[in-house]
């Protein structure tokens, strides 16, 4: 038996999440949420810093203070704290005053930026952070889709963009009304702290110009392979057989408290011969898309997802989001020191 995992599962706090878009991080401190706790971020000496929001004199929120070259003040009494986190200025004491050397910020076990986000770990990750080979792969354009804040579960979510029998249901409004309801027969294969899933299906490809010419047929065949990277590190790349190009959606999900999470969803595209207005229409595209699914799971009651496969009933439809289940039991147990 497994607790159902809600967005501030303790077991979180030994993972990899993203907290922000590199561009929401400025010379001034910004206040960030992760499991339910605050995170002040900002740029100094160069680089992006990260420390628990809370200083240690009377625990005030750090982001209400203020940086200047990179040494953020404290808002209440005016300490100072290098990017290292060391006080440097204790105004009260005057100057050449011994500072108690528990003086200190706070920072995460982890913090680094990868695929166009900033992603921290509060404690030491159990599972490596997901990669995304064709975000640094020249031949690919990105473009990113608004933020999305919403009243979700990320465990929830994480089901949502692996499921693969909901698309008539929940699409019919964007690509759903092409898609059949039965769903082919996949294998889903582990590696570590990741899976993936693949299969190959037939669809009426109504982006390919090669249709309207007659060069190519409008049924074509596509691959599709889903990852997840534990926690809620997830894509989708799609190779088209017969057009050619390939398509990558990155889903990455920002569990800030019980309740409420940030959805930041990127394409990458190598089709698009760099047209801004092919890939604005891919972003709006997949807004739609993702509004649609928003539908559903902000209407959840209970925002967590169930990790004992009793809990729900599963079909055969469903063997990659029973395998979500599984890799996120694991890596439950595995931050409570038992070996998965
Ligand atoms: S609370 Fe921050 S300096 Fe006193
Ligand atoms: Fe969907």
């Amino acid at each position: 038996m497994s607790r159902p995992l809600s967005n501030v599962d303790p077991a979180l706090r030994r993972c990899w999440h993203p907290v922000a878009r590199p561009a929401e991080v400025t010379a001034q401190p910004r206040r960030f949420l992760l499991l339910g706790e605050p995170w002040v971020l900002y740029r100094a000496d160069g680089g992006i810093v990260a420390f628990a929001d809370r200083c240690p004199h009377r625990h005030t929120p750090l982001s209400i203070g203020s940086c200047e070259a990179g040494v953020l003040q404290c808002a209440y009494h005016g300490w100072k704290f290098d990017s290292s986190g060391a006080c440097v200025e204790i105004p009260a004491l005057g100057n050449g005053a011994a500072l108690p050397p528990a003086a200190r910020l706070s920072p995460p076990a982890g913090l680094v930026e990868a695929h166009g986000m900033v992603f921290l770990a509060p404690e030491p990750p159990i599972a490596p952070l997901g990669p995304i080979p064709e975000a640094d792969d020249p031949s690919f354009e990105a473009g990113e889709l608004p933020t999305l804040a919403v009243r979700a579960s990320v465990g929830l979510l994480a089901d949502n963009f692996l499921d693969v029998a909901h698309f008539p249901f929940v699409h019919a409004g964007t690509f759903g009304a092409d898609e059949a309801a039965e769903v082919p027969q996949y294998a889903v294969a582990r590696d570590g702290w990741s899976f993936t899933t693949s299969y190959e299906h037939s669809f009426a490809n109504r982006e390919d110009p090669g249709v309207a010419t007659g060069l190519r047929p409008l049924t074509q065949n596509r691959r599709l392979v889903y990852r997840l990277d534990a926690p809620f590190h997830l894509s989708l790349r799609i190779d088209f057989i017969e057009a050619g190009g390939t398509n990558v959606i990155g889903f990455f999900l920002q569990p800030e408290s019980a309740e409420r999470c940030r959805i930041f969803t990127t394409l990458w595209r190598d089709d698009l011969s760099g047209d801004p207005a092919r890939m604005a229409e891919a972003v709006d595209f997949e807004v739609a898309v993702l509004r649609e699914d928003l539908l559903v799971q902000e209407a959840f009651d209970e925002l967590v997802l169930p990790l004992t496969p009793t809990a729900e009933v599963h079909t055969r439809a469903d063997r990659t989001t029973l395998e979500l289940r599984r890799v996120l039991s694991d890596l439950v147990r595995a931050a409570e020191g038992d070996a998965p």
